[in-house]
């Protein structure tokens, strides 16, 4: 099976999206944006100005995030006059005085408007829908949460820095963070197949004319289901190994009287002997960086294809050198994501390779080849800013 016109990977690595690009990334399109960068002739006064930017900054993401989580956004968005704390307080169920402080932060932010004579508080229609759940996964707001979901592993990021402490953090910590994860996944699957799928001719007919699927990391299951839907003559299966995910997929599978799909509780680092050459087409979104046997999933992946069967990987759309990501309108995003989850969950494991979200499109590329399969296509996502999807072939003569 032969990908149309792509005999050789296209590897398409400075093409970073830009921010008005429609996106459905984890973290929404409209944060594509760089962080000042210093001025050519910097001083320390104005290094200075941009570090106390940057510091209000993460003080401003903290209330927006308990904008967020409290629904505060959602009641003033609904709000056509302004209000007082107490009248907004009331209409939002919560306790006035934590309202009134944080509508404080709001107004000083500049997101918030006041009329400071009559003591009413209003937030203009354009500001509360970047802010609200009404912009879906464009909604600023909760990818601010992910901040506070991170920082609740602070503390046990800075003792495994230390050279006596832990090697990682175990998923167990992060249950707001997948939380979250999980909602992002639902607004990016659960209506709609993504890109890759839609407009790669040689995958979408195969998955019409009926073939079987498996996806690894599937946390809640949203692609799958998905996938199970739009494509009745295949069969799909997908695996985690978190049973909390796998019974939310289960649920929305049965929602949707799905009776094409069946998720089952793996570690992926070890699958069923007999499953091998079991799959026309594997999909990964997500999840090959978080791994802490990254080389062994991999190894593992190629057994599932079956000769001239395809691998789908989805991963973050950055390069392997730093050098690179210096443009990365997310880097620092990004980076921080990886030090607070991805590649500390990797190390948790006993000789977790710790890749990291940064591991980069080269570093993938190689490793995923180096297994046996040949790249055909690698390539942004115009529906997934985040990320980029790279395909690639088992050959027939792998028997
Ligand atoms: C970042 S989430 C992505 C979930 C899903 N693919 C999506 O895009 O919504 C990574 C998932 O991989 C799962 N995972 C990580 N390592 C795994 C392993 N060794 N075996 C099975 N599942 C694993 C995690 O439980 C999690 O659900």
């Amino acid at each position: 099976m032969k990908c149309p016109g792509s005999i050789t990977c296209t590897l398409k690595l400075n093409r970073i999206p830009s921010s008005k690009q429609r996106s459905r990334a984890a973290y929404p399109s409209c944060l594509y944006k760089m962080a000042s960068s210093p001025d050519k002739a910097e001083t320390s006064e104005s290094f200075m100005n941009r570090m106390a930017e940057c510091f209000n900054s993460g003080f401003v993401m903290i209330g927006v995030a308990i904008g967020s989580s409290t629904g505060l956004f959602e009641t003033m968005a609904a709000i056509d006059e302004p209000k007082t704390s107490q009248e907004i307080a009331d209409i939002a169920g919560l306790k006035e005085r934590y309202v009134r402080e944080w509508l404080a932060v709001m107004v000083t932010s500049k997101i918030v408007d006041m009329d400071f004579d009559k003591q009413t508080y209003l937030i203009p229609k354009h500001r509360a829908e970047v802010l609200t759940k009404f912009k879906g996964p464009e909604n600023l707001s909760l990818a601010a949460t992910t901040i506070p979901a991170l920082c609740a592993v602070y503390d046990d990021i800075i003792e495994c820095f230390k050279r006596s402490g832990p090697r990682g953090v175990p998923y167990s910590k992060y249950s707001a963070f997948m939380d979250y994860m999980g909602q992002l996944s639902a607004e990016k699957y659960q209506e709609k197949l993504p890109h890759f799928v839609k407009t790669n001719k040689e995958i979408h007919s195969l998955l019409e004319s009926g073939i079987t699927v498996v996806d690894i990391g599937c946390g809640h299951g949203m692609f799958v289901c998905t996938m199970a839907r739009e494509f009745p003559n295949s069969q799909f299966y997908g695996v985690d190994f978190c049973d909390e995910y796998l019974q939310v997929a289960r649920k929305e599978a049965s929602k949707r009287a799905l009776t094409n799909v069946t998720f089952e509780a793996h570690d992926v680092v070890k699958l069923p002997a007999d499953w091998s050459s079991k799959f026309d087409y594997v999909t990964a979104i997500d999840t090959i960086h978080d791994q802490a046997y990254p080389d062994v999933v991999l190894k593992e992946v190629y057994k599932l294809v079956k000769p001239g069967g395809y691998f789908s990987m989805i991963d973050v759309n950055a390069s392997s050198n730093i050098r690179e990501n210096m443009d990365h309108p997310m880097g620092p995003c990004y980076y921080a994501t990886s030090l607070m989850h991805c590649m500390s969950v990797s190390l948790y494991f006993e000789n977790g390779m710790g890749l990291g979200a940064m591991w980069g499109k080269e570093k993938a590329k190689e490793m995923v080849e180096k297994v046996g399969f040949r790249c055909v296509q690698l390539e942004p996502q115009p529906d997934d800013l985040e990320n980029y999807h790279a395909l690639f072939e088992k050959p027939d003569s792998a028997k």
